[in-house]
């Protein structure tokens, strides 16, 4: 259903008609036609409605049939039992795009009408949006197709919203602040149109800058991840989210699973997609107004320009935690706003041009941002003082923001009483980016800052796997047919072994001479344990024995393992030893790859051992991972300091850490019948030692096949 398919049509229709186009202006089917003469659509508009007469001076049709030219879109306004035949009418007038604003189908458990109709569309030509949303609204047809409260400015910013209510309100608030927006987009349902495929037309639109996405369940995320990734190279994307349920994870049988609450996968993969993820909508809405009008910083390097050193500190804190790096050379800070700064004040950042500050000395101190080649960026702060008239510096900021624009961002903080916050929204209403709180003044920088280090990031070169598939699926086929949906202990080691993964040597050993010569084929030191299904508890029988350095040990360990299992139990069945590789000792981490209900292949990484589940010291990536993307991974854990070693111990081997989650990634990228594979723990080693799975489960899923993709 999901193919990419051109959509241009549904964003710049040459004739729309409506479907249930009423002229009673209660009723959405008026509303809707009112909003596409007002907001300037010049295609045509074909009111459909069987009384016929006339709506807002246009001639109503009596059906879709009817209409003398092309109609590339019908918006449907009547109730779901009528949109089948609503659909089969539209299918012979050919038109191109239904967008069903009608509620009824599947969000309220009748998904089967919801299918028939898709299908009965897709089989004429006809793409779905919707049901079960408010319409949509493109400025690249003047077009406002929504039953929202009008009066949208076009501008820069795209939204796509699954949330019908929170997209009407959403109008209301860019009206308010002047924010101009190139497309607004209810998906509603995704029946057919999602996300992915809206972003497909927004990619190429030129006049779309920012994206703002709202999600509260995702469907298809590979898809859309794959999608995102291409974009966010050239347009600055923002996404909220809602619904951060964990059931999913519940339900999982693994670690893996377990340890992923579905929004810590999805929070990874968008972070992986170089999308902007807001916490809150003012957040969202915030970024979104400052990305659209705002230049990418020359540089990293900011300027704090404040007349209060409290509200600077407060500012410096939040550059921490937004990731926004502050310029740091003392001498070029004295140089430069030595004449702006009183003896007493801070030539350091943040530049506390202190209380006496005048209009003109935050004139001169921006004006010295603007123009110097070290500094790219420039918070400009300001507490009300005695000595500031408001008008005065409403005026400066206009004028400065004038000159920045085009050339470095500038984000503005004023606080004050009841004429800042009056000048505050005046100036927003303005498109200045002027912000009441410190914080999100800085949070707009960091959005900027995050999106500018997305957007010149280099392209992530793939390797082909490289491992043998069909013997891999050969063991899993031989798994299914024993009836079973996780492998054996010995099978998945086979798989490891497939796979590259290094794990400790072992054979079975039926007498002493055999004990003897697997020790001396693996090389010392080895480790013994007692072969023999009556005796469970191994270390109790005195059936293990550790680190045995030579022949001798071993031949003494193999007498007493026999000696004391005998009499542990007299008529145990023993089979033998196995004998082992003994491991040395590293860091444990875990490495794990699923398939997620959301975005299918997914990978994870985290610091192994018995504290895995508490500190739940994780991070996850959409798979196939490249070997960069693998290492962002393994370096987001806040552990990831023991694997670059710590008080002097040497760097350990991340590479084959890299390897084991690239290789994990791939599988079950490749192999979708693998619903599990966990590597628990993978022991890894000084640098140039590698690294060794101690453990690998693997569990079988439904049996999907090769990879769709
Ligand atoms: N072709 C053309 N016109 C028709 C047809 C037809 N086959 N059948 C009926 N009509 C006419 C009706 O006669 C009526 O016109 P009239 O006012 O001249 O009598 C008009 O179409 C509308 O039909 P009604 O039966 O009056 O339906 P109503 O307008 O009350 O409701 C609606 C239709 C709005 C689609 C409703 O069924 C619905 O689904 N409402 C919810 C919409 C919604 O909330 N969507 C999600 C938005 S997102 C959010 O959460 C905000």
């Amino acid at each position: 259903m999901n193919e990419q398919t051109d959509i241009r049509s549904l964003f710049e229709p040459r004739g729309v008609a409506v479907i249930g186009a009423s002229s009673n202006p209660a009723k959405i089917g008026y509303k809707i036609v009112e909003n596409m003469i007002a907001s300037g659509y010049q295609g045509e508009i074909y009111p459909i409605n069987p009384k016929g007469g006339e709506i807002l001076g246009r001639p109503v049709l009596k059906s879709v049939v009817d209409a003398a030219g092309p109609v590339d879109m019908a918006v449907i306004t009547i109730p779901a039992q009528f949109v089948y035949g609503a659909a089969e009418e539209c299918a012979q007038a050919g038109v191109k795009n239904l967008v069903v604003i009608t509620s009824g189908f599947s969000e309220v458990g009748d998904a089967e009408e919801e299918k028939r109709l898709v299908e009965f569309s897709r089989q004429h030509g006809m793409r779905v949006l919707g049901p079960n949303i408010f319409g949509i609204y493109s400025a690249a047809a003047a077009m406002d197709a929504t039953f929202g409260p009008g009066g949208i400015l076009p501008g820069h910013v795209a939204i796509v919203t699954q949330s019908g209510a929170l997209g009407i309100a959403m109008i209301g608030k860019t009206a308010a602040e002047s924010l101009g927006l190139s497309a607004l987009v209810s998906i509603g349902n995704k029946s057919d149109l999602d996300e992915a495929d809206v972003l497909g037309y927004l990619a190429e639109d030129d006049a779309t800058k920012v994206i703002l996405l709202y999600i509260e369940g995702v469907k298809n995320g590979d898809r859309l991840a794959a999608m995102l990734k291409q974009i966010t190279k050239r347009k600055h994307v923002v996404v909220i989210k809602s619904g951060r349920s964990k059931r999913g994870a519940m339900a999982a049988a693994s670690h893996t699973g377990s340890l992923a609450g579905a929004d810590d996968i999805f929070d990874s993969v968008m972070r992986q997609c170089g999308v902007l993820r807001a916490t809150s909508v003012q957040e969202a809405f915030n970024w979104a107004r400052f990305l659209a009008d705002a230049p990418l910083p020359p540089g990293p390097n900011a300027v704090i320009i404040t007349n209060g050193g409290g509200i600077g500190v407060l500012a410096t804190d939040a550059c921490e935690l937004y990731n926004v790096n502050l310029y740091d050379d003392q001498p070029k800070l004295r140089e430069t706003f030595k004449g702006v700064m009183p003896d007493f004040g801070s030539s350091k950042n943040p530049v506390d041009l202190t209380e006496q500050a005048a209009v003109d000395d935050y004139a001169q101190a921006l004006d010295a941002v603007r123009t110097s080649p070290e500094m790219h960026a420039c918070l400009a702060l300001y507490c009300e003082t005695a000595l500031f008239d408001t008008e005065q510096f409403a005026s400066l900021l206009r004028r400065q923001y004038a000159r920045f624009r085009g050339k470095k961002p500038i984000v503005f903080s004023l606080f004050g009483g009841e004429k800042i916050e009056a000048t505050t929204q005046t100036l927003r209403k303005e498109g200045i980016p002027v912000f009441a709180d410190v914080y999100e003044a800085v949070s707009s920088l960091g959005a900027l800052y995050q999106s500018w280090r997305n957007l010149g990031r280099e392209e992530d070169v793939l390797d082909e796997p490289t491992f043998d598939v069909e013997a891999i699926r050969a063991v899993l086929q031989s798994a299914r047919a024993d009836g079973r949906s996780f492998l054996l202990a010995d099978e998945a080691s086979n798989v490891a072994e497939l796979l590259g993964i290094s794990m400790p040597r072992s054979t079975v050993a039926r007498n002493l001479e055999e004990a003897v010569s697997a020790a001396e084929d693996i090389g010392y030191p080895v480790v013994m344990k007692v072969v023999s299904k009556d005796i469970i508890h191994k270390s109790d029988a005195g059936g293990v024995a550790l680190d045995l350095e030579n022949r001798e040990e071993v031949i003494d360990a193999f007498q007493a393992i026999m000696r004391s299992c005998r009499a542990y139990k007299a008529d145990a069945a023993i089979e033998g030893v196995e004998v082992a590789e003994m491991v040395k000792a590293g860091v444990e981490t875990i490495l794990g790859a699923r398939q997620d209900a959301s975005f299918g292949p997914t990978v994870m990484f985290g610091l192994g051992g018995i504290y895995v589940e508490v500190m739940k010291d994780v991070a996850f990536r959409a798979a196939p991972v490249s070997n960069k993307e693998a290492l962002n991974m393994i370096s987001e854990i806040r552990s990831y300091p023991l694997l670059l070693g710590v008080r002097g111990e040497k760097r350990k081997d991340i590479e084959s850490v890299v390897q084991v989650a690239t290789t994990l990634g791939h599988l079950v990228n490749v192999c979708r019948e693998i619903s599990d594979i966990e590597v628990n723990p993978l022991v890894v080693y000084d640098h140039g030692n590698g690294a060794k799975a101690l453990d690998v489960r693997i569990l079988l899923g439904e049996d999907k096949g090769v990879n769709p993709s």
